[in-house]
């Protein structure tokens, strides 16, 4: 395991200020005496239309209602508490308590999470969900960051089907992307990814992107429609191509003291009504994907399809590249029993 190798102070003292403002002095997990009423800081990289803003924002009122006003919620979209690496940080130090992140930043921490970062390991979101919400399958991933970075992960949204998008022309054929700086998430999956691909892999920030595509930094993405829309990219990247080479994933991540503080009850509750939030996203997404697809091609943007055969065949040697442990080989052959 490695740790966290970037960290923002900003970011940090940004977060601290939002602290002792919400909680007059101290953290939202101190405490904790009968009556009191903690709130729940959220990080999360996307805008409040995204499916995931809204579904934790319902979350966070349900939460309210089922603990009568004990644990509340707060969510700070737009990277406000730092991109996800700093989020990540943030949320281990306990001066925020739960972060939405990619499995791709995961990973960095430990290597086991990568078997879900990779293309083809999850045929839709469907099964993704069934997956990675079946605890026979997942075993000790959730916890396995418990010890060394103070995280636990509660469960995932799905991230949809990712595909390339460029500011030149699209790309039908993984030869297109050749020469091309192609930005990906900063784990070494998405690296290899790219090269597979033929493209010259350029890791960064989400935030970062759209100033990166207008300036050309980079040439090409690759992320949902929902994304794609939603961050605006269709403006300085109007060419999308219907790779959908891999079914992204979000965790939900939590302190783990802040988890332990919290009573039986109390922690039920939050598991219930979890578990109607990651459902509630998944019905979500469905619709937005729809809807964002139609307003990003009334706006200019071009969906080509291409030959998804062509990219799946350069893609597919990535799972012999990164299964390296029995507990990689396991998670994915389960992961692959659970879609036949
Ligand atoms: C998706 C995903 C984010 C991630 C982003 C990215 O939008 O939901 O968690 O940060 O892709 O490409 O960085």
């Amino acid at each position: 395991m490695t740790h966290i190798r970037t960290f923002s102070v900003v970011a940090l003292a940004t977060a601290t200020a939002l602290t002792l403002a919400a909680c007059g002095g101290g953290s939202a997990a101190e405490g904790g005496g009968a009556g009191e009423s903690h709130t729940l800081r959220v990080a999360l990289n996307q805008t409040e239309e995204h499916p995931s803003f809204i579904a934790l924002d319902h979350f966070g009122e349900r939460l309210e209602e089922a603990t009568e006003g004990r644990w509340k919620m707060e969510v700070y979209p737009n990277e406000t508490l730092g991109a996800q690496q700093e989020a990540l940080q943030l949320v281990s130090q306990g001066s925020v308590d739960l972060a939405i992140v990619s499995g791709t930043q995961l990973e960095n921490l430990n290597e086991d999470f990568r078997v879900f970062n990779l293309p083809k390991v999850f045929d839709d979101v469907e099964h993704q969900m069934e997956v990675i919400h079946d605890p026979e399958i997942t075993g000790d991933l959730y916890t396995s960051l418990e010890e060394s970075n103070n995280l636990t992960v509660v469960g995932g949204f799905t991230q949809g089907a990712r595909s390339i998008y460029t500011t030149d022309a699209p790309v039908k054929t993984p030869e297109d992307l050749a020469g091309k700086k192609l930005r990906v998430q900063e784990s070494d999956v998405m690296i290899a990814m790219a090269e597979a691909l033929g493209a010259s892999a350029t890791p960064m920030a989400f935030g970062e992107l759209y100033t990166a595509l207008q300036s050309g930094v980079v040439d090409a993405a690759e992320n949902n429609e929902v994304s794609y829309w939603t961050q605006k990219h269709y403006e300085v990247a109007p060419y999308f191509s219907n790779t959908n080479h891999l079914v992204g994933l979000d965790y939900l991540i939590i302190n783990s003291d802040l988890l332990g503080e919290m009573s039986e009850e109390d922690r039920a509750a939050f598991q219930t009504e979890w578990t109607a939030t990651h459902e509630e996203h998944t019905g979500l997404w469905t619709t937005a994907t729809e809807e964002d697809i139609a307003s990003a091609e009334a706006a200019g943007a071009t969906f080509t399809e291409v030959d998804e055969a062509a990219f799946d065949k350069v893609l597919e040697p990535l799972a012999d590249k990164f299964i390296e442990n029995d507990a990689q080989q396991a998670l994915y052959d389960a992961a692959r029993a659970a879609a036949e």
